[in-house]
């Protein structure tokens, strides 16, 4: 019922040649499966986005940025509004990743209002959440995890949530070859899962995809799509690798 969802997030990664280069060979991978069987987005830098969208424009590849902004316009030095994302062809964007939450400092509730405003914008957001090592050793996985849930998802109503996917990435598993093992994965799954059933219902819940992040491999991909909850896959080191990512891709099929 929940169509698999790849995403590859290129962070600060790629220059003008190689992100069109790269688009083009997950579009030539992925042609017999994306968007029947499994949605697949590649999250590129904001100055590639206009060039990655076209690159991958007769194709089924949607394209996403790495971040928003919650005001429309302004004097927002150094910003990108919803608005622009949508007018350079972009479908999905991320929120909260942890890398803007720990790296540049960006808040909770900072987090929320850019979910917020891209929704209105008329952008998909994917909320990343996710636990810091000591705060797991600590086992204060599952309330940092509802609390980034609940201050990400503040004020949206049942509509405006079916438009957002989350991510579950731990923070201790990115970038640093140390996957959660499957059942790690799957617990928090279902803890997101069952905490989104508590704010608004089943139903929906069972509708929203839960994506895992963190270390995904193409020799990891098929054991944690395995698992109930994990219903997609949010890919960076590995994204930048056409052939890997497309294997991770088809992991999802
Ligand atoms: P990684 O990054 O696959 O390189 O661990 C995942 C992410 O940060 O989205």
């Amino acid at each position: 019922m929940r169509k698999p969802f790849m995403a590859g997030n290129w962070k600060m990664n790629t220059d003008s040649h190689s992100s069109v280069a790269l688009a083009r060979a997950v579009v030539a991978g992925s042609t017999d499966v994306a968007g029947d069987r499994v949605d697949v987005a590649v999250i590129a830098p904001f100055v590639y986005l206009r060039a990655v969208a076209q690159a991958v424009s007769s194709s089924a590849v949607a394209v996403g940025a790495q971040d928003v902004y919650f005001e429309q316009k302004g004097a927002f030095t150094g910003e990108i509004s919803p608005a622009m994302l949508k007018d350079v062809g972009c479908t999905y964007v991320l929120c909260g990743h942890s890398e803007r939450r720990h790296v540049i400092g960006e808040s909770d509730d900072l987090v929320g209002k850019k979910v917020t405003a891209a929704i209105h914008g008329g952008l998909l957001p994917i909320l990343c959440v996710g636990e810091l090592l000591e705060e797991r050793d600590a086992g204060k996985t599952e309330n940092v995890v509802e609390r980034h849930l609940r201050t990400g998802l503040a004020g949206l109503d049942g509509e405006k949530m079916s438009a957002v996917t989350v991510a579950y990435e731990p923070v201790w598993a990115i970038g640093t070859g140390r996957t959660a093992t499957p059942q790690q994965a799957q617990e928090v799954h279902q803890f997101i899962r069952g905490l989104l059933a508590k704010i608004y219902g089943k139903d929906l819940a069972d509708e929203i995809r839960i994506l895992y992040g963190g270390s995904v491999k193409p020799d990891n991909a098929k054991e944690l799509m395995a698992q109930a909850d994990v219903d997609g896959l949010l890919v960076g080191g590995a994204s930048l690798k056409a052939d890997d990512f497309v294997k991770i891709i088809r992991a999802g099929v």
